[in-house]
């Protein structure tokens, strides 16, 4: 779709829903603020001081919300943290927190600090098959006990999607805040945060939206929460007309901006800028077909040719995102057997194979080709012969 807009690796890239490859203006952006760095020093800020604000109206764009209601910072972890702080107000009965048994690891780690700290606890949807969601299980969970839920919009193992506007109805009926992690479906697919009336949301740039190992994050939090006051705040989330000031008293930026903390990376925001610049011009339910395009093609060319492989990820493109996931008790060897050959796959622990085709550079003959090594190693039975200890597959 844009392969020629991207530094394209050697051999082929399916890793895309880890790490995005480098967009060639992320490149020229960060040169420029590098330069800008080199000849003015701190007299740069001019131009870098409200550069993560400058960022709102593209990034609100790829999340369906108001520039005023998110905020390129943080990371997915620090931002929940920021945004459970304020939000979390366990009363009375209403204490629970829920999130799915099949959540990133990192995003629990919070839930749970949080309900424990609010004397409340964190309830986990589980997975009946170890893979994906049950509508019924999501649905059940969502008690009147429940002070608020974070979901996965889609789970970073099996690729299953879930219904963002109803689940969002569902957990308001019951009287509880939702908030989503968009980790895997932001820039691959639109989204529509403040129509479907979710609460808050998190996610991070370096995926599917290219901007760079460590990439600033993003939050939104919708426009009806801006009164509140962060409950971490910092002197980047203070309003910027009179940050300078320096006065003792916090006065808040008046949208999301508030929920920045402390003065951010200008390096890692430009590479974002860039990395936008692509998004900027490209409709997303045009990305969004390709990936179903793509998906779709694998998923068939997997079905036909790797009968021992189980594909994990849902059917409907309705209850999918942008990768698809195949189980074999092999996988891990498959994997570093398939790096050997050049191709960059991922592996989740236990069992299974990530693979990622992004719409922007991914092409029908790079899937056809893994496919082919994939059957190839099925055959041959070399990926056995790898040792696997001390090899690191990330
Ligand atoms: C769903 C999900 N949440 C959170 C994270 C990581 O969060 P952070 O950006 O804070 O490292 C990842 C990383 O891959 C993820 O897939």
């Amino acid at each position: 779709m844009r392969r020629r807009e991207f530094a394209m690796p050697e051999g082929i890239y399916l890793d895309g829903n880890s790490l995005g490859v480098m967009p060639h203006a992320a490149h020229a952006r960060v040169q420029e603020r590098l330069e800008q760095w080199k000849t003015q020093a701190a007299l740069g800020w001019e131009g870098w001081f409200g550069l993560a604000e400058s960022l709102s109206p593209s990034v609100a764009r790829l999340v369906g919300a108001q520039p005023h209601e998110v905020i390129a910072t943080g990371s997915i972890t620090a931002n929940l943290h920021a945004l459970l702080s304020t939000l979390y107000r366990p009363e009375g009965e209403r204490r629970v927190i829920v999130a799915t048994a099949l959540d990133f690891p990192t995003d629990l780690y919070a839930l749970a600090a949080w309900a424990e700290r609010g004397g409340g606890t964190l309830r986990l949807v589980p997975s009946r098959d170890g893979h994906t969601l049950h509508p019924e299980d999501l649905q059940a969970a969502l008690k009147d006990d429940v002070a608020l839920a974070l979901f996965p919009t889609v789970l970073y193992r099996s690729g299953q999607r879930l219904d963002v506007a109803g689940l969002t109805r569902s957990a308001h009926a019951a009287g509880a805040l939702i908030g989503w992690d968009a980790a895997h479906s932001i820039g691959a697919m639109p989204h529509d945060f403040h129509a479907a009336g979710a609460d808050f949301a998190v996610w991070c740039h370096y995926k599917y939206v290219n901007a760079g190992p460590g990439a600033p994050g993003g939050l939104y939090l919708h426009e009806r929460w801006h009164h509140l006051t962060p409950s971490l705040p910092g002197w980047w989330g203070n309003d910027k007309g009179n940050q300078f000031e320096m006065t003792p008293g916090y006065r808040k930026a008046s949208g999301a901006g508030a929920y920045q903390m402390g003065t951010p990376s200008i390096l890692a925001l430009a590479a974002l800028e860039g990395a936008l610049s692509i998004f900027d011009t490209l409709e997303l339910s045009e990305v969004r077909a390709r990936s179903l395009v793509l998906t779709d093609h694998l998923i068939h060319l997997a079905d036909q040719y790797l009968p021992e492989m189980n594909v994990v990820t849902p059917r409907l493109h309705t209850e999918r995102g942008g990768h698809v996931s195949l189980s074999h008790p092999n996988a891990r060897a498959l994997s570093v057997a398939l790096r050997n050959l050049g191709v960059v796959p991922d592996y989740r622990e236990p069992d299974i194979l990530r693979l990622a085709p992004v719409a922007l550079y991914t092409t029908e003959a790079e899937l056809e080709e893994v496919v082919r090594l994939l059957r190839n190693l099925l055959d041959s039975g070399e990926h056995l012969t790898i040792d696997l200890a001390g090899s690191k597959v990330t």
